[in-house]
């Protein structure tokens, strides 16, 4: 009776246990959903106001952008970093498409050009408006590039 009593709580200590692992493997994989779109948000947040400088919303400021345009290749560089932990099954909201963890140097690669343009932009900002606008045209078209392939569309 007391053997099979240990043994029934042996079994329910392991199932305990074998929840809490598959918990944190979720909650990990949320974290690392969250960090990655926050990182995301960020490098978003220092696009924007290129962007409306590029549509003559607001003034144009080589300054701002040399700031901007380095906090972005930052930011880019970190991608690959922040998206190593493959996520795929987690019930996390995300538009990060499965693709990307069967193609990490390609995923990685792209986050490269993104972080080079972004360097690339810094440069130009000493040349003047047009090259400046350039540049940004490129840095953006390297986001549009990763996004395309391994982003879902809204
Ligand atoms: C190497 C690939 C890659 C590059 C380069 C890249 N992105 Fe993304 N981006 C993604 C993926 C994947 C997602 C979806 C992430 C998710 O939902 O988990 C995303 C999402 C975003 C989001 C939404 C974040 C949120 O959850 O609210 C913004 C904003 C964004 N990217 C801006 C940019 C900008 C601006 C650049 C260029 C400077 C850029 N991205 C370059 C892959 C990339």
């Amino acid at each position: 009776m007391t053997n099979v009593f240990r043994c029934l709580s042996l079994v329910f200590l392991l199932s305990l246990n074998v929840a809490a692992v598959a918990a944190n493997d979720d909650e990990r994989s949320t974290r690392a959903i969250e960090n990655r779109q926050g990182l995301l948000k960020v490098t978003g947040h220092y696009m924007g106001p290129i962007v409306g400088m590029a549509r003559g919303q607001i003034p144009f400021d080589a300054d701002v952008i040399a700031h901007h345009a380095t906090q972005i290749g930052h930011l880019t560089g970190m991608l690959p970093d922040l998206f190593r932990m493959d996520t795929r099954g987690s019930s996390a909201p995300t538009e990060a498409k499965g693709i990307i963890w069967d193609n990490l140097e390609d995923f990685a690669a792209k986050a490269k050009t993104s972080q080079d343009r972004a360097q690339a932009l810094v440069a130009a900002t000493s040349e003047g408006k047009g090259p400046t606008l350039k540049a940004f045209g490129a840095l953006g078209n390297s986001c549009k590039g990763c996004h395309d392939k391994y982003r879902e569309k809204k």
